[in-house]
Order: C-alpha cells, then structure tokens, then sequence
C-alpha cells in the first residue's frame, strides 16, 4: 500500500474535546438505548446514499459526533485490490461482484460446519447502525454510518470449541470476474483474521450496510468486517469463509510485508510503518493532518486485550 494523495474541500477540525469521548463511554455503558432515533447528517452536496434501504434496530455513535465522511467519498475512495489499486477503481469495476447468489462457509473449531445462504445468515441477527472512525494504514482516515450485527453474536452461532484460539476471514475468489485478480497483486483470496478474544469484543462488527443502505460491491457487499481500533485493512471485504482455528492463521497483508503489516495491525502513532509515520492521518474532506489516537480513539474499550503485549514488537 502506497501513501495517495487526495483532494481536499473543508477546513481543519479540532481534535475531539474531552466531554465527546466521556459522552462515548456512557453509549457503552447505556447499551447506545439513548442513541437510537439519532438522525444523520445529510450526505452533502455531492451525492445522496443510494441502494436498498436497510431496517435497523438502533443506532449507536462511537465517532464522537464527528460528521460521517460524504457519501461519495465512502464509495468511491476505496481498497479492494480484487476490483483494483487506484482508489477510484474499485467503484469503476463495482459491477464485476456479482453478490448474490451468496453463501458464508463457517467451519474449522466449531461445533458443526456449515454453509449458509446470505438471506438466512441476515435472518439470525438484527441489524443495527454504527457510527465508527476508520483509520487506514496509508494515513488517511473516515467517519462511516455503518450497518450491520456484532462479530460476537456471529461466534457465539457458530459454537466454537475449546481449542478455537482465532477466527479467520475469507474474501472471494473469481479470478473469471474481478480484474484485480487477474494479476498477483496480492496472494488470492484476501484472508485477514482476529485472535477469538478480539472477535468477540462488542465493537468488532460484521457490515452489510453504510448510511442505512445496502452496502455497495466496492466497499465489500455483501458483507465485511470492520474492527475499529485496527487498521482498515484488517476488514476483509466480500466475505465466503469464516475459520476457527488453533494456530495463528497467515493473513494476506502479513504474508506479502510482515515489516511492514503486523498481525495485530493495532491503530498505533508510536510505531510508525517503515516508509511513512503514524503519527498523524488525513480525515478524507479535510484539509489539514490530525493526530492520530492509540487504538483509533477506542483505547478505554480493548486496551485490556492487550494486557503485557508489547505493542512494539506485536505490531
Ligand atoms: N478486503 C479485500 N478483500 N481486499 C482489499 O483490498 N482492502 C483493505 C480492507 N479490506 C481490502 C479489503 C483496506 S487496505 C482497507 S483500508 C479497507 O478495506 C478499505 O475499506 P473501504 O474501501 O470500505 O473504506
């Protein structure tokens, strides 16, 4: 991953006050039962959310009522290096996923393998609304309404069993279809994974939305997963496969940089990437840098996970 420049239209905002992250916590604390209702800020003057509109059950604002990221720039500044490697590209080529029919192969450490049909997999969980930072390696960073179910209620269906020590994510293959694979850009299929601890912390969500729609192909429909307090390329988009093993599994970006693309892939400023700093990000629609937050902002809720680790070396 390569640092990319971007076109800039706002002026800088401050770092969020004190009073916003305590207002954060009490969220977790009350169950977010006092966000719901919360309206979003219309998506600018550039475009309007479009696609199916999805039902959901609450919304809960984690972002520090920052204003999400317009919805232009959330689908059409992407990374799916399966549609391709410019930002732009993978709107451009959105339409060579072809999302259903779609089925997740859950299997590995659980009780019973199975493989089941979207359709039924969004029956299982209610769906709700997620208002998180996303903090991408290449030091810019979003504010993105996400829609969809904790990571959690996902494993506790799957019963894993006592030796299920990590979850992997498998992203599609269709070397046919998508013009990114074609090239070996990338070890194919995409896999990313979490230690099970990490996979069942409340904030870890699998998507199938942003700004209560659909979500679209380029950002990884039909479903994708997004842990807020690592970088972004811990979300493994468009999603057939989900592993419960014993052993640390190898994940793509580790495999292709292990210098530079850790296995925790924590949001940290103090361990720069080897060819640029992570001391400070870019929120896309701003002018000016920002500094950026141990764990992206959310160190009171999973630092613990993290207990004794030496974050240096277990970058
Ligand atoms: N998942 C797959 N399958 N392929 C990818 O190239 N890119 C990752 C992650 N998930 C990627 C992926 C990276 S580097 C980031 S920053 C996020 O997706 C970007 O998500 P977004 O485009 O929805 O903002």
């Amino acid at each position: 991953m390569r640092m990319t420049r971007f076109r800039s239209d706002v002026s800088e905002s401050e770092v969020t006050p004190e009073g916003l992250w305590l207002r954060r916590r009490e969220f977790l604390q009350l169950g977010a039962a006092g966000a719901i209702g919360a309206i979003l800020p219309a998506a600018g003057r550039a475009g309007e959310p479009t696609g199916e509109r999805l039902p959901t059950v609450r919304r809960v604002e984690l972002a520090s009522g920052e204003t999400p990221t317009r919805w232009d720039d959330v689908t059409g500044y992407n990374n799916f290096y399966e549609l391709g490697t410019d930002k732009g590209d993978p709107r451009s080529n959105a339409s060579a996923l072809r999302t259903s029919p779609w089925t997740v192969r859950i299997d590995g450490e659980v009780k019973q393998p199975l493989t089941v049909d979207l359709d039924d997999l969004l029956r299982w969980f209610p769906l709700e609304e997620r208002v998180y930072r996303m903090r991408c390696v290449e030091a810019w960073s979003m504010v993105i309404p996400w829609v969809g179910f904790p990571l959690s209620s996902l494993v506790k269906r799957a019963e894993p069993s006592s030796r299920a020590r990590y979850v992997a994510f498998t992203s599609v293959l269709d070397r046919e279809r998508l013009p990114g694979q074609r090239r070996d850009v990338l070890a194919w299929p995409y896999v990313e994974a979490l230690r099970l601890d990490e996979a069942t912390h409340p904030l870890a969500l699998i998507a199938v939305g942003l700004y209560g729609r659909v979500l679209p192909p380029q950002n990884g429909a039909p479903l994708r997963l997004v842990v807020p307090w690592k970088y972004g390329f811990k979300g493994a988009k468009s999603i057939v496969r989900i592993s419960f093993t014993s052993e640390q599994p190898r994940t793509t970006w580790n495999l292709a940089a292990p210098r530079e693309y850790g296995f925790y892939a924590n949001v940290n400023p103090a361990v720069d990437h080897p060819r640029w700093s992570q001391a400070r990000e870019r929120r896309i629609g701003e002018l000016r840098k920002r500094p950026t937050l141990p764990f992206n902002g959310y160190g009171t809720e999973v630092a613990s996970l993290y207990a004794g680790l030496d974050l240096a070396r277990n970058f």
